[in-house]
């Protein structure tokens, strides 16, 4: 959901009342200020002060303040040292979105971070809890050259991870084709069929150690589309140990979303992990807006979740307020 100004306004409106009245027993009337020890309020009830219920009439019908904080301004961070919990994280806000809308439209990324999150969807659908028959899924990128039936395509890679462990329907997931006769028209088609499906309503990306996402390379604009890119040799050599580690076989074209596509999905969720990752997370979340570090795009959207491990997120110099965020903020990152 992407909130006009006019609905920020409302929202901080809304959020001020919530501060500063709070009706309900032993609140009501009283201000925030009035509290001794606001942290001391916030232990005592569940979901800290800011859950203590509607307060004015600026809060339409049927808000909670969960909600309110649901439809989010700042940018999430979640740093937790299990990578497989991160998974989880991720795997949990899929399902949250498939409860809300069985035919959610779910974009998938590719490369080594995503994989416990779609191992831990597996493990779900194979235990019943989650049913993903009826999810549509789009690919962010693929390589130029690469029919889908190759093993290092990324459709091949899609398959392996997601649609055959979760027991899904080959035609539920779209991949650009890489073999098309006319690319330029392949990529107006993507860009057509993500509209048709009503948009993307969650965006799981990984970031490249040079701050790509999806394909797009530094200086890729954030307004661009689905197009043709070329790969930096950064990302040719990265890229190599999918193919024998010889980055001879690494396609030097690719077909990828756009940075403007992605930032018109609904919801974000950024994986990333290992030290490698560490210049690029710390650039793209507490660096300036470039083009040259794509990553910092994401701080446009007014919904992205970042899941970090301990050594992904070893260079942010915030670690300790991002994690009294999420202690203080009901429902943080979801
Ligand atoms: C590729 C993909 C990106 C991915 C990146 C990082 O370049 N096009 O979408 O984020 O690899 O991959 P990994 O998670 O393996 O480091």
């Amino acid at each position: 959901m992407h909130l006009t100004s006019a609905g920020y306004a409302a929202w901080a409106k809304a959020l001020v009342a919530q501060f500063m009245i709070c009706p309900g027993a032993a609140n009501e009337g009283s201000t925030f200020s009035d509290v001794p020890d606001n942290r001391k309020l916030t232990r005592q009830y569940p979901h800290s002060a800011l859950a203590c219920g509607k307060t004015s009439a600026s809060l339409a019908s049927g808000d909670s303040p969960l909600t309110m904080f649901e439809d989010g301004v700042s940018m999430r961070i979640i740093i937790q040292d299990e990578v497989d919990s991160l998974g989880s994280f991720a795997a949990d806000l899929i399902a949250e979105r498939v409860a809300e809308r069985p035919d959610a439209v779910i974009g998938l990324a590719t490369g080594s971070s995503p994989v416990p999150i779609y191992a831990e969807l597996a493990r779900r659908v194979s235990t019943g809890e989650l049913d993903l028959s009826a999810v549509r899924f789009f690919a962010l990128d693929e390589y130029v050259g690469l029919a889908g039936s190759h093993p290092m395509s990324y459709r091949a890679f899609l398959d392996e991870h997601v649609i055959k462990p979760c027991n899904l329907d080959p035609a539920q997931l779209r991949v650009l084709n890489g073999k098309a006769a006319d690319l330029v028209a392949e990529c107006a088609d993507y860009e057509a069929a993500i509209s048709a499906a009503g948009g993307i309503d969650l965006q799981i990306l990984g970031v490249g150690h040079n701050g790509h996402i999806a394909f797009n390379e530094p200086t890729s604009s954030f307004a661009s589309r689905t197009r043709i890119v070329a790969l930096t040799q950064q990302t040719v050599e990265a890229n190599a140990r999918f193919f024998d580690d010889d980055p001879e076989d690494v396609p030097l074209l690719a077909l990828s979303q756009g940075i403007g596509t992605i930032l018109e999905a609904d919801r974000l969720v950024l994986i990333a992990t290992g030290a490698g990752k560490a210049h690029a997370v710390h650039a793209g979340i507490e660096g300036s807006l470039t083009a040259n570090v794509p990553i910092s795009a994401l701080q446009l959207h007014p919904r992205t979740t970042y899941l970090v491990d301990e050594f992904a997120g070893a260079l942010l110099t915030r670690m300790d307020f991002y994690r009294r965020e999420r202690e203080l903020i009901p429902g943080y990152g979801h």
